[in-house]
């Protein structure tokens, strides 16, 4: 069972014309949403982005969705505090060391991003991320403003990007 439609996992790519582009992730409670960006973890822990460097990711986790991603992933957070912590880290690409690429993944975005700092934070990295080799991969209901904190920065941000939406099969 796949909650995408064939191919769709396949022709992912973290770059467009060599720049990084952000994700978003969409589609109803039970959708699949948290099942695919499980998947899109595994392709960022796949993907050599030069020498022997990886794709370091990194994960807001607000309703503890995966836990057991919290030992394969390179950072992690579920509580408010650490998730500010977590992005106002993101773009401190100087800690990148020898990893071209880093993933943001907020799972359940539409709750963190009502948070104002969090939003603030999450936009900074939607604007200056690309340029520093930092992605956003947000996880919503919806495409509508609302899912983003009601920014359309992030809205129009993200949906440039790799548009996935989860469908229920099976
Ligand atoms: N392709 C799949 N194969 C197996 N189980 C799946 C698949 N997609 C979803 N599920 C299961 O269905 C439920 C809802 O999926 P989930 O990814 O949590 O949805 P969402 O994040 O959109 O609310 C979960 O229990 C999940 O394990
Ligand atoms: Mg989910």
């Amino acid at each position: 069972m796949t909650n995408v439609p064939n191919g769709v996992l396949d022709a992912y790519a973290h770059h467009r014309d060599g720049v990084p582009v952000h994700d978003v992730i969409w589609g109803p409670i039970a959708s699949g949403k948290t099942h695919t960006v499980r998947q899109l973890l595994h392709k960022d822990y796949m993907t050599e982005c030069g020498g022997d460097a990886v794709v370091e990711s990194w994960v807001v986790d607000v309703n503890m969705s995966m836990p057991d991603v919290e030992d394969l992933v390179n950072r992690y957070a579920t509580k408010l505090p650490a998730i500010r912590d977590l992005l106002s880290a993101a773009l401190m690409v100087d800690l990148l060391t020898g990893c071209t690429l880093r993933t943001v993944t907020i799972d359940d975005a539409h709750h963190v991003l009502n948070d104002g700092e969090c939003r603030f934070l999450a936009r900074q990295i939607a604007k200056y991320g690309p340029r520093n080799g930092v992605k956003l991969r947000l996880v919503v209901p919806s495409l509508e403003l609302w899912a983003f904190g009601g920014s359309a920065v992030l809205q129009a941000a993200v949906s440039e990007g790799n548009v996935i939406k989860a469908v229920r099969r099976g």
